[in-house]
């Protein structure tokens, strides 16, 4: 997989030399590359943003840079992936659609990622409009109902999230089976050695019995239960049926 991401804030996305993502980079299974916006502006303060047309408070991130970027980004990135391939455009903005597990799951499955950081109060619309015109695949993705200072927190959320999935990156992929939301609960709560520890109070804890008990489908059986009783008193929303699913008798 591919990863381009556009920020003016390259040093912010540091921490992809890190850990699972860096060894899955060193290991040639993602190919990422951090650009930094103002690579692409002509004036001697490379300025990237401007005031909003109409007034307001705040600032707006120009046209011209990011669609310079966009130009060189695909050119280069077609040099390697391929001259017909297009990447999906990704720009974290808390006013997409919520990124979830399932966001995850498709996004790792494509050859080629631009994440485009919006900074400010947000990019100049025609931006967008510009990208769908030209035929590139276009996503907004919010990582909740909260508003960050910008897109690179959440491009080192959605990231690590969506490479973890690709192929060879997790060394034991059966633990991607069975964590939180891949089957749409929450996961059961883990025990590890020793089975009998007491806590720094003196409370004796004990792992369940039943985990000693070596009997892996009544394990499995316990394991769905909690699942479904942590997910019902945690995340009910999760169980419920979403808005405009009423039942029809
Ligand atoms: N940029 C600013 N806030 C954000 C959010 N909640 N999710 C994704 N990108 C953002």
């Amino acid at each position: 997989m591919r990863i381009d991401v556009i920020t003016i804030f390259p040093e912010y996305l540091s921490p992809l030399e890190l850990s699972l993502i860096g060894k899955a980079r060193r290991e040639g299974l993602v190919d990422l590359h951090v650009h930094d916006l103002r690579q692409w502006t002509l004036d001697r303060h490379r300025t990237v943003d401007d005031t909003p047309l109409g007034g307001g408070a705040g600032m707006v991130m120009k046209p011209e840079p990011w669609a310079a970027a966009f130009s060189a980004v695909r050119e280069a990135g077609q040099a390697v992936v391929g001259g017909d391939t297009e990447p999906l455009i990704i720009f974290p903005n808390p006013a997409g659609a919520p990124f979830a597990q399932s966001t995850a799951q498709e996004w790792s499955q494509c050859e080629w990622l631009v994440f485009a950081c919006g900074r400010y109060e947000g990019i100049d619309e025609r931006v967008y409009q510009h990208l769908s015109d030209i035929g590139c695949e276009v996503a907004l993705a919010s990582l909740g109902d909260y508003v960050l200072n910008g897109g690179e927190v959440a491009v080192l959320a959605i990231t690590e999230a969506v490479v973890r999935l690709v192929p060879g990156v997790v060394g034991n992929a059966e633990s991607l089976v069975e964590e939180s939301h891949s089957d749409g609960l929450l996961e059961y709560p883990l025990y590890t050695r020793p089975a009998r520890w007491t806590d720094p109070a003196g409370v004796l804890r004990e792992a369940p019995p039943i985990l000693l008990s070596g009997d892996h489908g009544r394990i499995a059986t316990w394991r769905q239960e909690q699942s479904l009783a942590r997910t019902r008193q945690r995340r009910p929303d999760l169980l419920a049926p979403a808005d405009g699913d009423t039942a029809v008798s």
